[in-house]
């Protein structure tokens, strides 16, 4: 059991104290970042970009996911461990089941989902059979054909009334976490205030209930040289890794990051 749990997440929600989160991969920086007082160390399937060299986040299998969760676990100093269901590991509720065990078996407190209401009744059977679910709105990377490319979502009306539905009947479904990528801030705001589960952003402003980062864009490396809007290079006066992840940490809870220049309007 991990000192954060998911009451802490819905008790700093209630009293409305931001929630960091930050992506981890490894031991090292597992015992750092929750060291540093990351609340959740997600144990994203970003790693195949960022670890991997993979354009995409598609090639990420579920064996190479509970491979770092294992890691992570290994370094975790009391955060609570979110780990990805990757590319179509989620495909049918029986893969779901399988591929969620694989990952909470591995040291995961809870999996993450990208989808979005289609997937009530598979996160109702996973929360039913003592797995939590993040579930991931708005950017979704495994998608990325299908969106013809890494784009703002939620942006014209249809789309932000459909989000905010898809929230809803993923809370009632019984997801414990939402993450909204690459949201308009309005609507972000507007979706963490009509839930109650915690609502973690990236790229979707300062009014979710928290933030996450992956971290090797956090500490200024980029494999491709691109930098998105919505990330802010630690590093910059800090002497450390340890000094920028405290420095995340200060910021997110202190809500000088993200400024309204990380965010994007409707
Ligand atoms: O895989 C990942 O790192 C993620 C974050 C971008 C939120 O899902």
């Amino acid at each position: 059991m991990p000192d954060v749990t998911l009451t802490t997440l819905n008790g700093l929600k209630a009293k409305g104290e931001k929630i960091t989160m930050l992506t981890c991969y490894d031991a090292t920086f597992a015992k750092a970042a929750s060291q540093a007082g990351v609340e959740v160390l997600l144990v994203g399937d970003s790693l195949g970009m960022v670890l991997q060299g993979h354009d995409s986040t598609l090639p990420v299998t579920t064996a190479e996911m509970a491979y770092h969760t294992a890691c992570v676990k290994r370094g975790n100093d009391g955060a609570l461990i979110l780990a990805d269901l990757p590319f179509m590991a989620h495909a049918t509720p029986e893969q779901a089941f399988a591929n969620s065990a694989t990952l909470m078996q591995a040291g995961a407190h809870m999996v993450k989902i990208e989808g979005a209401a289609w997937l009530a009744d598979t996160i109702s059977q996973l929360s039913q059979r003592g797995v939590p679910v993040c579930a991931h709105l708005g950017l979704t990377p495994q998608t990325v054909n299908v969106l013809g490319g890494y784009k703002v979502q939620g942006r014209q009306q249809a789309q932000a009334e459909q989000m905010r539905a898809d929230a809803l009947a993923l809370e009632q479904a019984g997801a414990a976490m939402l993450l909204l990528e690459c949201v308009p801030s309005e609507l972000a705001r507007q979706i963490s205030q009509s839930v109650s589960i915690p609502v973690i952003g990236i790229g979707a402003g300062s009014d979710t209930d928290g933030q996450v980062l992956v971290l090797h864009d956090m500490l200024g490396l980029s494999l491709s040289g691109r930098v998105a809007r919505f990330v802010k290079n630690f590093m910059i006066g800090q002497n450390d890794i340890n000094g920028a992840l405290a420095a995340y940490v200060k910021a997110v809870k202190d809500v000088s990051f993200p400024a309204s220049e990380h965010g994007f309007s409707a």
